[in-house]
């Protein structure tokens, strides 16, 4: 198997096996609308060679805001803008993805006060210190229903696949929490009940779309919270195969529940030793030795021969990369070019200190490091 050859994952055909991971940009206005702006920064991107562009998350639901400047697609009338969005990608050959999120007690937006916000129990968010509203089985559909109609939009818009934002301590990765959810209906306790939620999500959205869309789900392979607290390996290996049962196409594996207070997120700093390249490899190449369903290696990953000695030693069949991408959107051409580039980002995630997201290197704000 080789980075650059093509391959297919139901309709989506690939160019190469590097793909754009999700990037919230705060560049949406407050409604959520793709701004100018926006649409240049996915232009340069489909322009730069990537095999897939999943989008930065978007909101389901106007009364769930995880963040300010996310885009839209909560009604019917975001169609339109997000066709544009794919016609560009598709124009410059980039099959793209829509990400699709539910934030629930992980709200960073300031207007968060006056809505009433999901969770799968009544535990205070660590980091926010909000209390959710436990959640019905009717509020359990809504929300249900909220991604199924986002799907459909994304279909109508022709994206050729949707992803689930089930990772990072946003809603749905709360129910795989112990900490976080502890219920004792269907939808608590064993790993099964647990992951009931991103099931019903995956069938009502494949019913809803029928064969064509793509469903991807990006989920933790651990929480990195304190023993009993946090979803561990072993059960994340679990819910990737019942993902797979229940039909997901691709698993994007990320970790880390911001939620745990910790202070860490799935964006690792002071990476450019190549040993502390492709962070999450371990568990990674052990949840894509448990399920036949392709899975896609996230963080960190910098340097092209090091992926192509993944993909042959693993089962891993993609790489995904965010940081990198806001440094240089043409950074797989680059390497298309020479196996031996140097990507020139650092990982310092000074892009999150901006107002609009944007790689500060580029602006040459701080030196670039030897
Ligand atoms: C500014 C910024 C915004 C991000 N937005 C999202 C997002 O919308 N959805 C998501 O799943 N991950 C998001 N992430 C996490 C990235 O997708 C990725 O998992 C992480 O940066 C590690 O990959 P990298 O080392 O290639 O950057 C974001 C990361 C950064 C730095």
């Amino acid at each position: 198997m080789q980075i650059f050859e093509n391959t297919k994952i139901r309709n989506i055909k690939l160019n190469n096996r590097i793909i754009r991971s999700a990037l919230w940009m705060n560049m949406a206005d407050n409604d959520g609308r793709i701004t100018p702006k926006l649409y240049k920064v996915y232009e340069e991107l489909a322009k730069g060679g990537v095999g897939l562009i999943i989008t930065g998350y978007a909101m389901v639901d106007p009364n769930d805001r995880p963040n300010p400047g996310m885009m839209g697609i909560y009604d019917d009338s975001f169609i339109e803008e997000h066709k544009k969005l794919v016609d560009i990608a598709h124009g410059n050959a980039a099959p793209i993805a829509l990400q699709v999120a539910y934030g629930g007690s992980q709200t960073f937006h300031p207007d968060y006060k006056n809505t009433t916000l999901f969770g799968p129990s009544a535990v205070e968010n660590r980091v926010t210190k909000i209390t959710p509203k436990e959640m019905t089985k009717d509020d359990i559909k809504h929300v249900v229903k909220m991604f199924t109609n986002a799907a459909v939009r994304a279909h109508k818009a022709g994206y050729d696949a949707i992803e689930l934002h089930g990772a990072h301590g946003y809603l749905l990765s709360q129910f795989l929490t112990p900490f976080c959810n502890r219920r004792s209906d269907v939808y608590g306790g064993s790993i099964e009940n647990r992951s009931r939620i991103y099931v019903e999500v995956i069938e009502s959205i494949r019913k809803a779309v029928g064969d064509d869309l793509a469903i991807m789900v990006k989920m933790n392979h651990d929480d990195y919270m304190d023993e009993g607290e946090g979803l561990t390996v072993p059960e994340a290996i679990e819910v990737a195969k019942i993902l797979e049962q229940a039909g997901v196409d691709m698993l994007e594996i990320s970790g880390v529940n911001e939620t745990s207070g910790k202070g860490i997120g799935p964006a690792r700093t002071k990476i450019h030793k190549p040993a502390l390249q492709s962070y999450y490899l371990e568990p990674t190449r052990k949840i894509a030795k448990a399920v036949n369903v392709p899975v896609i290696l996230m963080g960190g990953n910098r340097n092209y021969k090091r992926l192509q000695n993944i993909l042959e030693e693993t089962s891993i069949q993609y790489f995904s990369i965010a940081r990198p991408l806001l440094c240089e959107p043409d950074l797989v051409n680059k390497w298309k070019e020479n196996t031996d580039y140097k990507p020139m980002c650092v990982s310092c995630n000074g892009c999150y200190r901006k107002g609009e997201v944007g790689c500060v290197l580029q602006e040459k704000l701080i030196p670039l490091s030897p």
